[in-house]
């Protein structure tokens, strides 16, 4: 008889069936999971990952050097469900040798969705009007009442035309926009061409967008570049979206901007922290609307980003090619 030697598995939080299911066939793999909704505390994530040779996380686990050390050379594959990495200290995890699988394509449309439904929630007023006809604010029909600002014949700003800002355009355009600007670290003239979308620098789309929505991935170079100077570029009518991360956002000047009628509006599926303390101050705000990071929560989505994670996790385990690996 010969004796198999099985992975140790470590998943951080409970995932949707398809991916578990698929961790559950592993035959070569011994999977231990924190089985709750919650996040893992600290101690528990420590303790979980030491000696094991695969990590299945999620945006909310921060995986850094410390954490890489308590793991110790066992480690061999990182597999987040999530499409940002940004939460995975990149550097010591190539130093380490360590494959890392993530979840982008799979989730594009759904987030892309979920973009302009916010867009359309923010410029159009839903939460205020909802909360109107509740609390008897909506006495008559009045001309003046409730105006927002609306997609036809305007300028939309997106910051980062990758995947889901090419899909947030391809939605965006049949409402009648009639100018796509764009901003990156270069001209995407193939991607942008859709939608003939023009590569501007980040002072000229943010003074010339009627809507600005930021869809890159979060780096040091993006972190905080929705600053001060930014918003003060921006049209007193102008509407700004985040679907990115928070930390692309000063939070602060947003809301100097917001209080002060600097801007319009904004809407916003991503924050720092996350969650945003109920006390925020953006919270205090009509002109704020504020999701809790739901860009990607269709049942289907979570359900298909939990296999890839998971047959990401496996084929990497295995020495196999990955459906989805992020070359480091
Ligand atoms: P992509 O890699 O396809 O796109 C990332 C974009 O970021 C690219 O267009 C890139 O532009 C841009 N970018 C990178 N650096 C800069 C910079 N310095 N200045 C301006 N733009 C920059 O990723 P996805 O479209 O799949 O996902 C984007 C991000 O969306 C993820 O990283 C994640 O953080 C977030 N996300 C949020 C979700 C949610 O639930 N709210 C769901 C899924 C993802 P270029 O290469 O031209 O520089
Ligand atoms: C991601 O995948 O990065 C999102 O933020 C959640 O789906």
């Amino acid at each position: 008889m010969r004796l198999v030697r099985l992975m140790k598995v470590f998943v951080t939080r409970r995932i949707p069936p398809e991916g578990s299911a698929a961790l559950a066939r592993a035959a070569d793999c011994e999977v231990e999971q924190w089985d709750s909704d919650e996040p893992i505390p600290t101690e528990d994530l420590e303790r979980g990952v030491a000696g094991a040779h695969g990590l299945l996380c999620l945006l909310s686990d921060r995986i850094d050097k410390k954490l890489l050390d308590t793991a110790g050379a066992s480690l061999k594959v990182i597999s987040t469900m999530s499409a940002g990495v940004d939460h995975l200290a990149l550097d010591e995890i190539k130093k380490r040798g360590i494959r890392v699988g993530y979840t982008p394509d799979v989730l594009t449309d759904t987030t892309a969705e979920l973009a302009v439904s916010l867009l359309l929630t923010t410029c159009r007023r839903l939460p205020e009007a909802i909360e109107e006809v509740k609390t008897g604010g909506w006495t008559s029909w009045k001309p003046l009442w409730m105006c927002g600002y609306g997609l036809t014949h305007s300028t939309v700003g997106i910051v980062g035309l990758g995947r889901i800002g090419q899909a947030i355009a391809r939605r965006l355009k049949p409402f009648g926009v009639q100018r796509f600007l764009y901003t990156g670290r270069q001209p995407r003239p193939q991607e942008a061409a859709e939608f003939q979308a023009e590569f501007v620098s980040i002072p000229q789309l943010a003074s010339e967008s009627d809507f600005v929505v930021v869809a890159c991935s979060l780096t040091p170079a993006t972190k905080g570049l929705c600053n001060k100077d930014f918003f003060q570029r921006m049209k007193k009518m102008a509407v700004f979206v985040n679907i990115s991360r928070g930390e692309v956002v000063d939070q602060d000047d947003l809301y100097q901007a917001l209080a002060s009628g600097q801007i319009a509006a904004a809407g916003l599926d991503v924050t720092t922290p996350e969650p945003l303390p109920t006390n925020h101050p953006l919270l205090t705000l009509k002109n704020c609307v504020i999701l809790p990071h739901i860009g990607s929560a269709t049942h289907r989505t979570r359900n298909i980003m939990s296999l890839l994670a998971a047959n990401n996790l496996l084929a990497g385990l295995r020495g196999e090619p990955m459906p989805s690996e992020l070359k480091l």
